[in-house]
């Protein structure tokens, strides 16, 4: 693909302990497995667009450290732009202590230390940044006024703009109006809206719901359910592929970049889902961040192995 993306987000260097169950208060339980991975929900999703074979500039910081140069090095090894990232001078790199059970499910705490300390001034290349891109794609690991200025501009220069308010945080409510594609989960879905939000029937109403806030297009992803897509043309749901979880960490982040992707080769929004919830489908299948992430040739060749099986 010609198109070159921009990412705005967080890196974080990943601390995963695999355990059977997390401990009760004031228990100590044993765990099985130790590891680290190159993490952060925006490094994680630039490297999903570069397996997606997409030209990907990050834009983010990380602190003048052993896990800052780790971090770089793995990003640089994927073929990203990594000349937009800041080292921090105060402040370490974000970390993830991240907790897989036996299901492969997460429980994730995110230390943001650098990736929280922006200035306005680090916005002064962002125009050139922006120059010839096709899209711009954000999450909520940077600080939401910088997040807000990026839209903004990115938005104001013709870009697509796809914002995954993942973690939830408040928002401005003219942030919405600059953001073409929403991307989030039913816990994030619910933060917004105040009530809950479980399964299908409950996701149309709550992305018609924030459809209005003022965004082109929201989508709000269901795990092993898939996803629900509502526009100004109508809501659509796509149904999961059916995979083993061995770790549902960066399956929200491959989504996102894979959804992207396939909207600016132009695909119609359940095309896109459908492509998405593949590639998060083969994501949960492997352990850790960036190394689950899939190549173009692995979604394609699963999507075609799986269709028959694919619920729609
Ligand atoms: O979305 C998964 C990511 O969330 C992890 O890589 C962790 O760093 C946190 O940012």
């Amino acid at each position: 693909m010609d198109a070159y993306v921009v990412v705005l987000g967080g890196l974080n260097f990943d601390l995963v302990i695999r355990g059977s169950r997390m401990p009760n208060k004031g228990e100590s339980v044993f765990g099985k497995s130790f590891h680290t991975f190159p993490g952060g929900k925006g490094a994680n999703q630039a490297v999903q667009l570069a397996r997606l074979g997409v030209q990907t500039c990050l834009l983010g910081r990380v602190g003048n450290d052993i896990y800052g140069d780790h971090l770089i090095a793995s990003l640089e090894g994927e073929g990203l732009r990594t000349d937009a990232l800041i080292r921090d001078s105060e402040l370490g790199t974000g970390k993830g202590w991240v907790f897989v059970d036996d299901e492969g499910d997460n429980y994730i705490i995110i230390l943001p230390e650098a990736n929280m300390n922006w200035a306005k001034g680090d916005l002064e290349a962002l125009a050139d940044l922006l120059s010839g891109a096709a899209c711009l794609l954000c999450q909520l690991e940077t600080p939401v006024p910088i997040v807000k200025a990026c839209l903004r501009q990115a938005k104001d220069a013709g870009l697509m703009t796809v914002l995954n308010t993942a973690p939830a945080t408040t928002l401005p409510a003219d942030l919405f109006t600059h953001v073409d594609l929403l991307i989030l989960n039913q816990t994030e879905a619910a933060f917004y809206l105040g009530h809950a939000v479980a399964g299908a029937d409950q996701a149309r109403a709550a992305a018609a719901d924030l459809l209005a806030k003022g965004c082109g297009a929201v989508v709000i992803t269901l795990g092993d359910q898939g996803a629900v897509a509502a526009d100004g043309s109508g809501i659509c749901h796509c149904g999961a592929f059916s995979v083993r979880a061995v770790d549902v960490t960066a399956a929200g982040d491959s989504f996102c970049a894979a959804l992207a992707y396939a909207l600016l080769q132009g695909d119609d929004l359940y095309s896109g889902l459908k492509f998405a919830c593949a590639s998060g489908a083969l994501t949960v299948t492997r352990a850790g961040a960036q190394p689950s992430l899939p190549k173009l040739a692995e979604i394609r060749a699963f999507m075609e192995s799986e269709s028959a099986r694919h619920v729609n």
